[in-house]
């Protein structure tokens, strides 16, 4: 059973043939991030744009990478929400339209599915597959939740973001303090560098939902510790940095990094990492978890693989190899697998949803 996955919600444009839901033939994604790196952020238009322009090629490419033809697919799968409906809509409708022409039928994907189905994937093919309930921790720049995951693939939202998303945050902070976009990554690679514990975050108390998450207090300290500082001259390095050289390297970045800067950077960092695992591990005791699966764009997060790995959740816990932890095609293969086997099929005149939600 071959499937052909098409994903284009946000800024990067991916495809990839997925065979048996398991093995990957091919995963091509051409990413935005030069476009939209020097806005600090991604321009909705400019996004779409750049969709049109990769899809055709990127579509072609997968397919020659796995040596597939149209006709020798069993399905094609699209992300149909949630995402920037602009950007959904190129993937969706390239799909709906080589669907029509070659008859393979049209199966619609969830983004956020596509996520947790990146490790039931992997799992499968290193041949330690997730075992079930597993509780499901999707973490990007556009989602935080946490989900129950049951046999056959139903879920049940257990906790979510009331504000920003972990990503979101690690992209705001960056921003604030002159590193660009996107943030999780030079974050990320500074952390180790700098003190855990120098600058303490406290966590407001969640009414209501023990296990929702909340992030915007945290970008608000660090804007506060940030304005009670003088650090316009070394925000300005960094910017000038960048402007001179897209993709810095660690040294450089330390160059115009002061050790104040990486100890807030750290301490940032640990907070994001305590309170997400912290709740990943109340909701894994709630429901009795078989499994752990952590994925989305923040999952590449070295400080938090190793805190997970260290921490003790009583289950095994999995991350997506990191081409799989961000936004990828093979993904969206990998869960229309499990709809395929359920004959599942979407009608071509199926719509993007921009705020589809699982549950
Ligand atoms: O899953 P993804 O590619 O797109 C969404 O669905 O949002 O995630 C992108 C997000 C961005 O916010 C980016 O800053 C974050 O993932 N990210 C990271 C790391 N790599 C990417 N956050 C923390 N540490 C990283 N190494
Ligand atoms: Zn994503």
């Amino acid at each position: 059973m071959r499937i052909l996955g098409i994903e284009s919600s946000c800024d990067e444009t991916a495809a990839s043939v997925v065979e048996n839901g398991e093995t990957v033939l091919s995963s091509v994604v051409a990413s935005q991030m030069s476009t939209h790196g020097k806005y600090g952020g991604v321009v909705p238009e400019l996004a779409s744009r750049e969709h049109l322009r990769a899809i055709v090629p990127v579509v072609r490419e997968a397919l020659a990478q796995g040596a597939t033809a149209l006709g020798d697919l069993d399905a094609i799968a699209a992300t149909v929400g949630p995402g920037l409906v602009g950007s959904l809509l190129v993937g969706l409708t390239y799909a709906k339209s080589l669907s029509l022409a070659s008859g393979v039928p049209l199966i619609a994907v969830n983004h956020i599915e596509g996520h947790i189905h990146a490790v039931v994937m992997e799992s499968k093919r290193a041949g330690t597959p997730v075992q079930f309930p597993a509780l499901a921790l999707v973490v990007s720049g556009g989602h935080t939740h946490l989900f129950e995951v049951l046999e056959g693939f139903l879920y049940r939202l257990l906790g979510k973001t009331r504000d920003d998303a972990a990503g979101e945050a690690f992209d705001k902070v960056a921003k604030l303090l002159g590193f660009g976009y996107p943030g999780g990554p030079v974050v990320d690679r500074l952390a180790p560098f700098g003190d855990p514990l120098a600058v303490k975050f406290t966590f407001a108390k969640m009414k209501g939902n023990a296990l929702d998450f909340s992030f915007s207090g945290l970008k608000t300290a660090v804007l506060r510790w940030v304005e009670a500082r003088n650090m316009t001259s070394e925000i300005e390095a960094r910017k000038a940095l960048r402007r001179e050289n897209a993709a810095p390297s660690i040294d450089e970045w330390r160059a115009v990094t002061p050790q104040t800067t990486l100890d807030l950077l750290a301490s940032f960092q640990h907070a994001v990492i305590v309170e997400l695992l912290t709740r990943a591990r109340s909701s894994a005791e709630e429901i009795g978890a078989q499994s752990v699966i952590v994925s989305g764009g923040v999952a590449c997060n070295s400080g938090l693989r190793g805190a997970a790995a260290s921490a003790r959740f009583g289950c095994p816990i999995y991350f997506p190899s990191l081409g799989l932890s961000t936004d990828n095609a093979a993904m969206i293969a990998a869960a229309a697998f499990a709809k395929l086997e359920r004959r599942e099929f979407a009608s071509l005149d199926i719509a993007a949803e921009a705020n589809l939600r699982l549950v």
